[in-house]
């Protein structure tokens, strides 16, 4: 039995303690599992992700797996224990425990959201990178998300754990979230492994649309296709199916639904007016969006589009693509 084999078999127990202290202890069931019924997650989604909960204690799971006989230096290589001159503590406490899978449904690390609502304490914690869990290579769900994701030929992708909970649980089983790291190539490539088609659901914020446009550089530039949906100012996906019910918002993601560069012109052209300097800026981005596409055939169907949504003439615009073009590579 090599390291990584110790680190999958401590991150199962790790998983099945705190699931035990969700289900069965006084502060689960008073406050984890309460928590999560508030958030609108009922018992059978929180058993598919095998949710838990961590106890509000100093060294409940570090004793608990030094009892068990589980080694100082797994606890230590998992980030699960941290060690600090002679003392030793829980990484994770208080926290309700979203346990992260490989592709093959084997925990490798976890997502832990805080219960208080201050800035103590950050909202969010995840473990540390270790042989098992490379951040950049993993994505939230994708494990439960596959055969969904395979069946309806398209991968919705949203920022957070909630989202894929919120989602999966109306229905909307072909979900993911890159939690705990933006979005990266590796993250991408395994969704290719699925589909080609990917739709990003990111938050009605300003930080949602910078990361919405990041994402559709980086999908179009893996070769995938990418739609981008956009939420009300203050919405995420979690908190706009809630407000709406599942049905409604099946509706509206099909019907928001754009192509990156309806989305793209969208948001360039409602400041740029009839202003033309910042039309033909708008015009420049979209067209360093089609340069990172490879395949040739798709970027001069992009163009084409491009070409007649904005009625400029084609040969103006491919000379300003392939200007574009070679400065990119
Ligand atoms: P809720 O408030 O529970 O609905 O979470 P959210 O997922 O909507 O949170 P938010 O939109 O703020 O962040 C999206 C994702 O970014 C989260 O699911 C986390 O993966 C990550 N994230 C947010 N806050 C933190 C943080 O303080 N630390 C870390 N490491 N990650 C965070
Ligand atoms: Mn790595
Ligand atoms: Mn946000
Ligand atoms: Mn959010
Ligand atoms: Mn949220």
């Amino acid at each position: 039995q090599n390291d990584r084999d110790s680190q999958y078999i401590l991150s199962n127990f790790a998983k099945d303690y705190y699931q035990n202290i969700l289900f069965n202890h006084e502060q689960g069931k008073t406050i984890g599992l309460p928590y999560l019924h508030e958030r609108g997650l009922g018992l059978p989604t929180i058993k598919k992700f095998e949710l838990g909960y961590s106890l509000e204690a100093w060294d409940g799971f570090t004793n608990q797996a030094l009892a068990q006989g589980y080694q100082q230096r797994f606890l230590e290589s998992t980030g699960l224990t941290i060690f600090k001159d002679d003392k030793k503590y829980d990484r994770f406490r208080a926290r309700v425990m979203f346990p992260i899978h490989n592709v093959s449904g084997r925990v490798i690390g976890f997502g832990a959201r805080t219960l208080k609502s201050n800035d103590k304490t950050p909202k969010y914690l995840n473990s540390p990178e270790s042989e098992i869990y490379h951040k950049s290579d993993v994505l939230y769900g994708l494990f439960q998300a596959k055969n969904a994701i395979r069946a309806q030929d398209v991968c919705y992708l949203v920022e957070g754990y909630l989202d894929v909970l919120s989602l999966s649980q109306g229905g909307i089983e072909n979900v993911v979230a890159s939690s705990g790291t933006s979005l990266t190539e590796g993250q991408i490539k395994l969704i290719g492994r699925y589909t080609k088609n990917i739709t990003v659901l990111y938050d009605g914020d300003a930080a949602g649309i910078k990361a919405s446009l990041r994402g559709i550089d980086l999908i179009l530039e893996g070769g995938l296709n990418v739609n981008v949906v956009t939420f009300p100012q203050g919405d995420d996906p979690d908190s706009y199916i809630r407000k709406v019910g599942d049905l409604v918002f099946k509706e509206y993601i099909d019907a928001q639904a754009q192509d990156f560069i309806t989305f793209k012109t969208n948001l360039y052209l409602h400041e740029a007016k009839d202003n033309p300097v910042k039309k033909a800026d708008a015009i420049r981005e979209i067209v360093t969006s089609i340069a990172k596409i490879p395949d040739s055939i798709k970027r001069q169907i992009f163009l084409k589009q491009c070409s007649a949504l904005f009625g400029i003439d084609e040969d103006v615009l491919i000379a300003e693509f392939n200007k574009i073009y070679h400065q990119n590579r």
